[in-house]
């Protein structure tokens, strides 16, 4: 595969939902290496969008490729086994397990045990059990929850629970992680250090971020690249300096 591909990229993908159209005609590219934001207004197609590439909404039409490799036809189970994982706009922690549970269910694809092994409580079961544990327990400490790994995710603040989101997101270990408006319900101060970490995840870890967010502060202070929806189609792309400078992008989202 060529090196110049980008890491994801999405060609000319179109999806309808029964008579509406939803995406029309859509290229967006997530370059390695970046933190990328999609934005545009309610409805615009965002969500649908980062679902066509997670393989969870069917396209009528176009193409996904990671790595210059065609993935459209795979489901999203294998997309996620090649390192494609998304966080959902509404918030999805488990609130009846602990913590750093919470964590491990982000490893469940990467195990190397079976329903078996977990059944005999084999020895390949107990030391994949303890690596997945102190997998989890490291991204913890990254998100800086590790001193609640013990408490019922459900008893932490909505803060922290987006935070905990984070860690069992990045404990899947993705290659691109996409991020359905994480700053969602946080204040001000818990959104500086959101993009905080959202810059870390990709800097730190490696990981390639595609972000969907409203909040304008934290997208045009962390990303490299921003794609602007409208109206379920591509109104314009560029660095986040060029298209806050857009008129189209003012008139049609940015401006007052
Ligand atoms: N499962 C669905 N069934 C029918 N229509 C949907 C579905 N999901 C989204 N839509 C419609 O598709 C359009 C884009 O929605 P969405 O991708 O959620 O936008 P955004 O995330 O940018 O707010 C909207 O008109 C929405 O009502
Ligand atoms: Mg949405």
């Amino acid at each position: 595969m060529p090196d110049s591909a980008p890491l994801l990229a999405v060609s000319e993908v179109s999806v309808r939902f029964g008579g509406v159209s939803a995406l029309a005609d859509v290229d967006f590219c997530i370059e390695k290496g970046t933190v990328t934001a999609l934005i545009g207004p309610n409805g615009a197609g965002k969500t649908t969008l980062l679902g066509a590439i997670t393989g969870m909404v069917g396209i009528s039409q176009g193409r996904v490729a990671l790595c210059g490799r065609d993935i459209t036809a795979l489901p999203p189970h294998v997309r996620a086994r090649h390192g494609v994982v998304r966080t959902f706009q509404n918030l999805e922690v488990f609130a009846n397990m602990t913590v750093l549970e919470n964590v491990m269910t982000g490893r469940h694809a990467l195990v190397p045990y079976g329903i078996l092994d977990g059944i005999l409580r084999t020895p390949r079961f107990r030391a994949g059990e303890r690596a997945c544990r102190e997998a989890a327990l490291e991204k913890l400490e990254f998100v800086g929850l590790a001193d609640k790994k013990d408490i019922l995710a459900g008893e932490l603040p909505y803060g922290s629970q987006r935070l905990l989101e984070m860690a069992r997101a990045v404990a899947a270990e993705p290659v691109l992680l996409l991020l359905d408006e994480p700053a969602a319900g946080l204040n001000t101060q818990e959104t500086k250090a959101l993009a905080g970490l959202i810059a870390r995840v990709r800097d730190e870890l490696g990981i390639t971020v595609g972000l969907v967010e409203h909040d304008m502060d934290l997208v045009m202070g962390i990303s490299d690249a921003v794609t602007v929806l409208h109206f379920g189609a591509v109104l314009a792309t560029g660095t986040p300096a060029q298209v806050q400078a857009d008129p189209d992008v003012v008139a049609a989202y940015l401006g007052d």
